[in-house]
């Protein structure tokens, strides 16, 4: 076997969010997230878990840095508490504050580059109570919050990332109805990822003003949308729409600012009051600092969608989780769109293994997008819950999460031999923890968390990327 060497500037790191392993909810200030309200939704979450505990990192962080530095992390993908920070959404509260100050410490004295998102969907419940990203005042609640964390970390922290994966929490969230605050309407769709994006937008002009240096950009989630028959033009315009609705909605107004009119007029067919409120909320100037300069794009991939579009018998609402709650598809005129079975291997969330979905998305993005306005690329989450086994000597072997990162890796060097500029990879997640609408039901860690006790435990996937890191090789 032939060894494939990452390029010296690569950098390795593995990615978390604050509710998804933080815990400490209600403690030294904080006050309610939009995620603390929804976990109480009967039904919303599996096993109606929560993240008032989660992984305890808020109290446990300085072993969990010293625990990514035995792997040889490079760089730790973290997201800040806005409820934490500015609970309610109002004043600055300093002990939340202090808590990232002290594990950014933490990570320099660990040599590990810390890589901070602003927004991982974790909004102040009370923010919500206003509409939340409905309403166009929270982008200035938001721009407030990012200026306290640059305030307090600016002179450390290089990478700044505004949002998460926009299309979850705005469309999954208050549309498809199975993200916080869990929403069936397309207007609010529509609205809070147009809020979403020019909150984006104006953090970028503030902080671009505030340090020229500062490395700023977003992370956004993509699917690589195939027709399951590319003769048949029904599954030709599904894979057009979920591509159009999933990809282009947020890359064509951040690059090219402008939004894709063929999608804008899919959902006018469905629903043209909601798309009336929707261009008028899209106010003179709103496009102009959407699209402001970015220099780094985060780019999260689970997997891609083999797409029909025929309606069958029984149209399945969405890909998520089997919770209680009735959704809606948060794609428009998606009473045909639905995904078939293409003989992959799936993970244990029935996600399909697609390692070259991953190259053949960052060469979109590159030739499209990136290239010529000199943006580089990270993939900021690639992961895959498995349904882990503790082996009698109290071991994970976990060869199906190895395999899938070597994969993905794989589809990354085939990416940079292409000419990507891409720098980066972050494995979701450091550690099992709170999967969202899946609670703690799925497990994506290279490092194993045991619920009752706290306990961490390297996986063999850990130990691998652990390898991988040290020898920079496949
Ligand atoms: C991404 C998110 O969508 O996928 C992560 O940015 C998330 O926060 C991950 O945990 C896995 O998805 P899920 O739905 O299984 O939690």
């Amino acid at each position: 076997m032939t060894t494939r060497r990452f390029p010296d500037q690569f950098l390795f790191g593995a990615a978390t969010a604050a509710y998804q392993i933080e815990g400490a909810a209600l403690e030294d200030g904080r006050t309610a997230s939009i995620w603390d309200a929804f976990t109480r939704v009967p039904g919303a979450v599996i096993e109606g878990d929560n993240g008032d505990v989660a992984c305890d990192h808020y109290h446990r962080y300085r072993d969990d840095v010293a625990m990514m530095r035995d792997l040889g992390l490079q760089t730790y993908r973290f997201s800040t508490s806005w409820s934490r920070v500015r609970p309610d959404g109002g004043a600055v509260n300093p002990k939340g504050v202090d808590f990232y100050s002290r594990l950014v410490d933490e990570l320099l004295g660990a040599d590990i580059l810390p890589w901070l998102t602003l927004y991982h969907w974790d909004m102040p419940q009370a923010l919500q109570e206003n509409g939340g990203w409905t309403n166009r005042d929270v982008v200035e609640r938001f721009v407030e919050y990012a200026g306290t964390m640059h305030d307090a970390l600016g002179d450390r922290v290089n990478v700044w990332t505004t949002l998460n994966e926009p299309w979850c929490s705005s469309f999954l969230s208050y549309t498809g109805g199975e993200h916080a605050p869990g929403h069936t309407s397309i207007a609010e769709g529509l609205l809070a990822a147009h809020h979403q994006l020019l909150a984006h937008g104006e953090v970028i002009r503030e902080l671009r003003g505030r340090d020229a240096d500062l490395n700023l950009g977003i992370t956004l989630n993509h699917t690589v949308a195939d027709a399951a028959d590319p003769s048949n033009p029904a599954d030709v315009d599904a894979a057009r729409r979920v591509d159009g609705q999933f990809n282009r909605w947020f890359l064509d107004p951040i690059y090219r600012g402008q939004y894709p009119a063929d999608i804008v007029e899919d959902f006018r067919a469905v629903d043209a009051e909601a798309v009336a409120r929707f261009e008028a909320a899209v106010r003179d100037g709103d496009l102009e600092t959407i699209s402001q300069p970015i220099d780094t794009q985060g780019v999260n991939y689970y997997h891609g969608d083999f797409l029909a579009g025929e309606a069958p018998e029984n149209p399945p609402v969405s890909g998520g989780p089997r919770t209680e709650r009735k959704g809606r598809s948060p794609y428009p005129s998606d009473a045909g769109i639905h995904a078939v079975e293409r003989g992959l291997e799936r993970t244990a969330q029935n996600w399909e293994i697609q390692p070259e979905g991953l190259t053949r998305l960052l060469r979109r993005l590159s030739d499209e997008y990136t290239a010529e306005r000199g943006v580089t690329l990270y993939v900021t989450e690639n992961g895959a819950a498995f349904d882990d086994v503790v082996d009698a000597d109290g071991q994970v072997h976990d060869a199906d999460r190895v395999a899938y990162v070597r994969a993905h890796l794989g589809a990354v060097l085939d990416a940079v031999d292409a000419g990507v500029d891409v720098r980066g990879f972050f494995y979701w997640s450091l550690m099992d923890n709170f999967e969202w609408a899946w609670g703690y039901d799925k497990r994506f860690g290279i490092v194993r968390v045991d619920y009752d006790t706290q306990k961490r435990t390297v996986k063999d996937s850990g130990r691998e990327y652990a390898r991988i890191i040290a020898a920079r090789a496949l």
